[in-house]
């Protein structure tokens, strides 16, 4: 049997918690590795405020080499007050995050809400609610929008961003959703602003075009105030969100809040070829250096890459499980600790998750299951 791929990992923790959340996420890596013998190499890079601080930029020349190179990215979180009064290029946020975004590509930005039933008794919304069953996942439009949108300007009296889409953009990135609708519920919701700006018009129009392609699939249209307020009444009605950037960027935090923390939400930015793996939360700097933040959404950003990236999706889901166990046995970070239960820290949710993963059983593997051993 032909040698499995050598894949490129550029690892980049960045600023605040990401650091502190990464380290774990890379245990998790090095355990699942080793039960299904992946071959993969970590290439460390700079990125954001602690890029600005050692070499002046917030992405620098070996990190965009090592980013294109690479086969993932696997990145922690960027930006913090200390590089908020940076001209825009330079800020974490802007010349380090987007610019890594366009730099590769990245157009579609999956955001799959899990709601570990462990956890239910964390969320805000009622039981009632959250028994039904809450499984969502927001596709956002990355490369586009008003994130990107030309002319931009900011003087002392006047800020302007330019919300615009092509119909090429949004076929692309609708084409996606049906595709992903294709393998879940069958159901995107199009959540755009139609009624009143013209780039959702031309976004609706689109969307309703590429449905012809996929008929088994149902498509209905929502206004994004009206999203807003329907994730909260009744999360169960959503299968695939398909939106624009900005509202993408809004409804995903809130979804990560009916799991009741933001650092349970992991994403994975999808382009040409390279694919890039981050949590959707922040650099979280109220609770950045205590050894507290919540990993769980690098370490699902972990299990995203052992599906997309290297196409193991037992691996995958060893990672899901592992999690499943610990968080019922009361492992959790304080965002999810409740009741009498004691908080556990980053490391040692980190550290219980390998330990169940290399408390399992053996992969078996091809030749193990080959009589000849071939
Ligand atoms: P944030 O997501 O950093 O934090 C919002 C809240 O969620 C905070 O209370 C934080 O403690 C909590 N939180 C987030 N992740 C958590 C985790 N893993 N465990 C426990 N709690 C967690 O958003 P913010 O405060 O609005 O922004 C802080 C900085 O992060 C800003 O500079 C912002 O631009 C940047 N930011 C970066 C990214 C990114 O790198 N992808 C995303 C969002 C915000
Ligand atoms: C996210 C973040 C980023 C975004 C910022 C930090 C540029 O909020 O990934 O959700 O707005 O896309
Ligand atoms: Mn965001």
């Amino acid at each position: 049997m032909e040698a499995e791929r050598k894949r490129i990992i550029a690892v980049l923790p960045g600023d605040g918690i990401g650091p502190e959340i990464m380290q774990e996420a890379l245990k998790i890596l090095e355990a699942a590795g080793k039960r299904h013998r992946l071959r993969y190499e970590l290439k460390h890079g700079h990125i954001g405020g602690a890029a600005c601080d050692r070499f002046g930029e917030p992405l620098p020349a070996e990190t965009r080499r090592i980013c294109l190179e690479g086969d993932a990215v696997l990145l922690g979180s960027v930006g913090g007050e200390k590089w908020d009064g940076l001209p825009q290029e330079k800020r974490p946020e802007i010349g380090g995050l987007l610019a890594l975004r366009k730099l590769l590509g990245l157009y579609a930005n999956i955001r799959p809400l899990t709601l570990f039933k462990e956890l239910k008794d964390i969320s805000p919304l009622s039981s009632s609610i959250i028994n039904q069953g809450v499984d969502l996942v927001v596709v956002r439009e990355l490369a586009g929008g008003i994130y990107f949108g030309r002319p931009k300007s900011l003087d002392e009296d006047e800020g302007s961003d330019t919300m615009r889409y092509s119909r090429r953009e949004v076929r692309r990135i609708a084409s996606l959703a049906f595709r992903m609708a294709a393998g879940r519920r069958k159901k995107v919701t199009s959540v755009d602003k139609a009624n009143v700006l013209n780039s959702s018009m031309l976004w609706r129009r689109v969307v309703d075009e590429t449905a012809q392609g996929y008929p088994e699939i149902e498509l209905r249209h929502m206004y994004v105030d009206n999203a807003a307020m329907q994730l909260i009444l009744n999360p169960r009605q959503f299968d695939v969100i398909l939106t624009t950037n900005l509202f993408g960027d809004i409804l995903s935090d809130e979804s990560a809040a009916i799991g009741g923390s933001l650092g349970m939400l992991p994403s994975v930015s999808l382009g040409e070829t390279t694919h890039l793996y981050e949590p959707a939360g922040g650099s979280a700097p109220d609770i950045a250096g205590k050894g507290v933040a919540n990993p769980v959404a690098m370490i699902l950003c972990v299990a995203l890459m052992l599906e997309y990236t290297f196409g193991e999706p037992a691996a995958s889901k060893e990672v899901h499980d592992s999690l499943r166990s610990i968080i019922s046995r009361g492992y959790r970070t304080p965002d999810l600790a409740s009741g009498d239960k004691a908080a556990k820290t980053t490391q040692e949710i980190g550290d219980a998750v390998c330990v169940y993963l290399n408390g399992l059983p053996p992969v078996r593997t091809h030749s193990s299951l080959d009589p000849k051993g071939a």
